[in-house]
């Protein structure tokens, strides 16, 4: 199998699976717990058929859409996630090139492997922080300053993770940064030369968001550890509206899930909220995204924009998404299987696709632009 045979989701899955040692694409691929919330939020777009209206054709298919201020040629934009030059070496940066030439909004982590601001002064398309709340209130407020002064278009933050999930996978191969492989972690490695000289060969893999506040070379930090040890757990409402005080531009919460939580993130000033479990790896037994948007959009639609993430493998999901009122949606896995495949020929691909999908998908449902999507369109089952 190789890129050209990549036609979908599955495809990039399946050629990331085989270029990755097993630890690191058990990273991506994995969930917490039984992984029920994981499957859930794909499974969840098969509760609702579209309805087309036929002899509605046109020639240009307009699916840009502005967003938190920002103007996006594509309703779905990758959502950031960490760590990315572990799954290839060309990682953020290569993520943040596509996404560039899609005209779509990116993020770079906290736990990002390239500085956000390297990549804010090289790339015009909309950027956004996923931003981590430390227990450290002076790291939180230098990392806001500095993305500040590049000029970062949106402030993200992550709001489900005050505690590690619980990621069954992770704990049996030990997967953690920097990597400290136990002998069949070795193993997976040896196998899969490729990836290890490229890893080894290709710059050095740091946390420049993390470098000068946490030391790295003093033992390995899972991911759950960090959560569980250098994140905040006493974060709070106050603490946010403070920090949306501070930034004073567009600010949005990632892992809001409730009515009630989608009406105080107005109330405090936040722009946006993307209703997300975090695609399944934090709390298992959570409501999907979607099967959660219509009511919060009911709520709040008209007061602040309302996003969604997790699930999304099909241009189907992103039309499905759209018609039900969100506003833009976002896609981790759909792109980080593509990057881990193939770098950043393999993020245009999966973008490519993905845009083909969606214009193809407008025109068989008769929408000219994504504004003329609408619950109409849509029968649950
Ligand atoms: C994760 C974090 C780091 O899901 O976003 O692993």
């Amino acid at each position: 199998m190789n890129l050209e045979n990549c036609h979908n989701f599955h495809d990039f899955r399946l050629l990331a699976k085989k270029r990755l040692p097993s630890p690191i694409f058990n990273y991506i691929d994995g969930a917490a717990e039984d992984e029920r919330t994981y499957k859930r939020n794909t499974a969840s777009f098969d509760t609702v058929d579209l309805v087309p209206n036929v002899l509605n054709g046109t020639e240009e298919i307009d699916m840009s859409v502005e967003v938190m201020g920002q103007k996006l040629k594509m309703p779905i934009y990758c959502s950031p996630t960490a760590l990315q030059r572990l799954f290839h070496f060309q990682g953020e940066e290569g993520v943040a090139e596509v996404a560039s030439q899609f005209g779509t909004l990116f993020g770079v982590s906290s736990l990002g492997t390239t500085s956000l601001v390297s990549l804010r002064e090289k790339y015009k398309t909309p950027q956004c922080y996923q931003f981590y709340f430390h227990k450290d209130r002076g790291l939180n407020r230098s990392m806001m300053e500095s993305a500040k002064d590049a000029g970062i278009d949106v402030m993200m933050l992550t709001v489900d993770t005050i505690t590690g999930g619980n990621r069954e996978r992770d704990l049996r191969t030990g997967f953690s940064i920097p990597l400290k492989l136990n002998p069949r972690g070795v193993l997976d490695f040896i196998i899969k030369p490729s990836w290890g000289i490229n890893f080894v060969t290709k710059g050095k893999f740091t946390l420049p968001q993390l470098d000068d506040f946490v030391d790295m070379s003093k033992g390995s930090i899972s991911i759950g550890k960090y959560f569980t040890e250098m994140l905040d757990h006493t974060l709070n409402w106050n603490d946010v509206e403070e920090m949306v005080k501070f930034w004073d531009g567009q600010f949005c919460l990632k892992g809001v899930m409730s009515v009630e939580d989608a009406r105080k993130a107005v109330d405090i000033g936040c722009t946006g909220i993307v209703i997300s479990n975090h695609g399944g790896r934090q709390l298992d037994g959570s409501r999907s995204p979607f099967d959660q948007l219509s009511e919060i959009v009911d709520a709040v639609g008209d007061k602040i924009d309302v996003l969604m993430d997790s699930g999304i493998q099909r241009g189907t999901h992103v039309i499905k998404a759209l018609s039900l009122g969100a506003k833009a949606v976002g896609g981790g896995r759909f792109y980080l299987y593509a990057l881990a495949a193939a770098g950043k020929n393999g993020v245009r691909r999966a973008l490519n696709l993905m845009q083909t999908e969606i214009e193809r998908d407008m025109r068989l449902m008769g929408v000219k632009n994504i504004s003329e999507l609408s619950r109409s369109n849509l029968r649950f089952r």
